[in-house]
């Protein structure tokens, strides 16, 4: 080993003991002391109180009494003659409900929490450290806490139904991190997943499609099945199943958060049920007639059932993107707008919200929790926020009163490619690796005051391309252990190398016990062109936009093109790649300032079919005399084919001009979209 890496090896061992040596989240401190507690003991509890040990015993504590640290599976414990003891209090130095102190000397185990989350937080975090030790951990000192209250995933089931087992794992891993909400998206058009005793279709056919695969299905025949169809695919979970589910989470300290969607997504139930659509149509109808009183009784008989089967505080309706597209020609929805003087037929879904949160209120106690897209409607003010779009909504529904879940997309959609999309299985669009979901600051931007609203953060796994319990477990780990981190520390101050480390860990340990962890290990990365800017002739060169880029995507603005900022696999806001809808066209005239010898022109295109960017069909390169004239050099066209995966393509010309002005045009064909670039090279 050379001398530097030697010495940056002990720098990191240095660091990594000062901030919590493997802890998936880090504790809030870690201070090592001396000495080691070997594993092998057996234990005298010494509970403070009665109290003390009900809470304790919940957890899980009392397993301690009979069976040494060294649960783990082929190892043999060789028990120390010696009796360690196992000393609980409460912790009356932080009234946290879920903080918890351990302190791990050679003879004694001292933990103090004063809640049943606490003592689990306490328990899981001394088990990690036995894991990892071999016949000894080292003596530490941690106070832990967490930052946010609600530490959660949320898991698609309709897109790709998963054997309850999965879920058992999944809660497994959210226990493991420290998270405490599992949110099950149980209907949308790709199927209904809960067992409904009153509506019977929903599990005879509405959970069940002509087409396993949902992008077969959603870009083919978009039709149901009956179950027990031989090509049938699909599936439910029934009310025992989730009952046993809630039970085995609860004790986990994970609380199971349903969502029944409304008034949108709901195709499938449209299909069995074709009175509860403005048209009765039974095929394509997403929304439900918020007209008709016969949707509220629906809704009221599923939402009775699902709050007997969940005992979670927070009902989470959906309410995210409805088409609303039958509602301005529905008689019963325009008879309701003027018998409930709504200003617009738009503002059904405001109606349909109210009266279903007021039914949870008033039926079952519960609060609801919805996408963003609520806060086009006033609600009420105990309406949960959950944040999905884009994060100016926090500040909005935080000045209404709500609270909010923070899951924007940019950082917690799990959806997304977390490697260089090429090495595949195809994911949705967006590449969003581990350092990006771990870079979200939560709270940053917020006041004190506002940050009182915040109840939580949730990375949200869609799963229109996660077919397999496998591809939930490579799409799940590591990245929900970002969101997990984020979580706990609030995400303020972060040391992403560390919690890379400590990640990459995590997965090979996954690994070695089968679970299908994405290898962190082998990751390819961005995209190699973004990792540095680019020296060429026109940098700084004043671009003339013919027409203009999308503010959305600006990527800086008017001096993105000739900025040597290169786009990665990622093409959001605030990336190199600029964006161009205006009828898919890019027209720009590039101006060197001076007449200058030109050898190569060359753009890079972004193609991902998922949003709709496509690869130019038609492209040119001109160069334009002072009037104007034109010089074409080049010309490309192509037949738009719609690649399966991301990918960035470079056209160019190569010769020799001397010009001042090159007239760069860009057009897509008949699949309309985006056209997206990252930099005019010139050279
Ligand atoms: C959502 O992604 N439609 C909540
Ligand atoms: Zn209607």
């Amino acid at each position: 080993m050379r001398q530097s890496s030697l010495l940056l090896s002990l720098l990191f061992l240095w660091t990594a003991g000062i901030k919590g040596q493997s802890l998936i989240p880090s504790p809030l401190t870690y201070q090592p002391l001396t000495g080691s507690h070997p594993l092998e003991r057996t234990y005298r509890i010494e509970p403070e109180s009665k109290a003390v040990w009900r809470d304790a015993k919940a957890a899980g504590w009392d397993l301690l009494q009979h069976s040494p640290l060294t649960g783990r599976r082929g190892h043999t414990p060789v028990r120390s003659k010696a009796r360690g003891i196992i000393s609980l209090a409460a912790y009356v130095d932080d009234p946290r409900p879920e903080a918890y102190a351990l302190r791990i000397t050679p003879d004694t185990l001292w933990v103090q929490a004063n809640t049943g989350a606490g003592w689990r937080h306490a328990l899981t975090t001394l088990q990690w450290l036995a894991d990892e030790g071999r016949n000894a951990i080292p003596c530490v000192s941690i106070e832990d806490a967490p930052a946010l209250a609600w530490r959660g995933v949320m898991l698609d089931v309709s897109r790709h139904f998963y054997p309850v087992s999965t879920l058992y794992n999944v809660i497994d891993w959210l226990a493991r991190y420290k998270m405490n909400r599992l949110h099950l998206h149980l209907t949308d058009a790709a199927g209904w997943r809960m067992e409904i005793k009153r509506y019977p279709l929903l599990t005879k056919q509405a959970a069940w499609r002509d087409a396993a695969l949902w992008k077969t299905w959603w870009n083919g025949s978009r039709a149901y099945a009956h179950e027990g169809d031989s090509a049938a695919y699909g599936g439910y979970y029934t009310q025992n199943e989730l009952r046993l589910l809630v039970k085995y989470a609860s004790q986990r300290g994970v609380t199971i958060v349903p969502e029944i969607e409304m008034p949108a997504h709901s195709e499938e139930v449209t299909a069995a049920y074709p009175f509860l659509s403005c048209t009765h149509d039974p095929k394509g109808q997403a929304d439900f007639c918020p007209g008709n009183d016969s949707t509220f009784t629906f809704l009221e008989h599923v939402l009775d059932e699902v709050m007997e089967v969940f005992p979670s505080a927070d009902i989470h309706v959906g309410g995210d993107e409805a088409g609303k597209a039958a509602w301005p020609t529905c008689p019963r929805c325009t008879q309701r707008v003027k018998d409930e003087a709504l200003p617009s037929v738009e503002a059904l879904q405001g109606y349909l919200i109210r009266r279903v949160a007021d039914y949870a209120r008033r039926a079952g106690n519960r609060r609801i929790v919805a996408w963003d897209e609520v806060l086009d409607d006033s609600l009420a003010q105990d309406v949960q926020v959950m944040v999905w779009r884009d994060t100016s909504a926090v500040r909005k529904a935080i000045a209404r009163g709500h609270d909010v879940i923070l899951a924007p997309g940019a950082f917690c959609y799990l959806d997304a490619y977390q490697d260089d999309p090429s090495a595949g299985p195809e994911a949705n669009g967006a590449y969003r690796p581990l350092s990006r979901v771990y870079a979200y600051r939560p709270l940053s931007a917020l006041s004190p005051d506002e940050r009182q609203h915040v109840r939580g953060i949730q990375g949200c796994l869609w799963t229109e391309y996660v077919p397999t319990t496998a591809d939930v477990e490579r799409m799940l780990l590591p990245r929900m252990m970002a969101i997990a981190e984020n979580g706990w520390t609030g995400g303020e101050t972060k040391n992403f190398a560390h919690f890379r480390q400590r990640a990459e860990a995590e997965t090979n340990r996954l690994r070695a016990q089968g679970v299908n962890a994405f290898n962190l290990s082998a990751e390819i990365g961005d995209r190699a062109a973004a990792r540095q800017t680019v020296e060429h002739k026109a940098r700084g060169a004043k671009v003339i936009y013919h027409r203009p880029y999308s503010n959305t995507y600006a990527a800086g603005g008017d001096s993105a093109l000739t900025d040597g900022r290169r786009g990665g696999w990622d093409y959001g806001t605030g990336t190199a790649w600029q964006g161009f809808i205006s009828r898919g066209r890019l027209d720009v005239t590039l101006d060197l300032g001076a007449v200058t010898d030109v050898n190569r022109v060359a753009l890079d295109f972004l193609q991902t079919a998922g949003p709709e960017i496509y690869l130019p069909a038609h492209f040119s390169i001109a160069a334009q005399d002072d009037d104007g004239r034109e010089t074409m050099l080049f010309t490309h066209s192509e037949a738009e084919v719609r690649h399966t995966l991301p990918s960035v393509e470079t056209l160019e010309w190569r010769g020799h001009v001397r010009t001042r002005f090159l007239h760069v045009r860009a057009t897509n064909g008949p699949l309309g979209g985006w056209i997206f670039t990252d930099e005019i090279v010139v050279e």
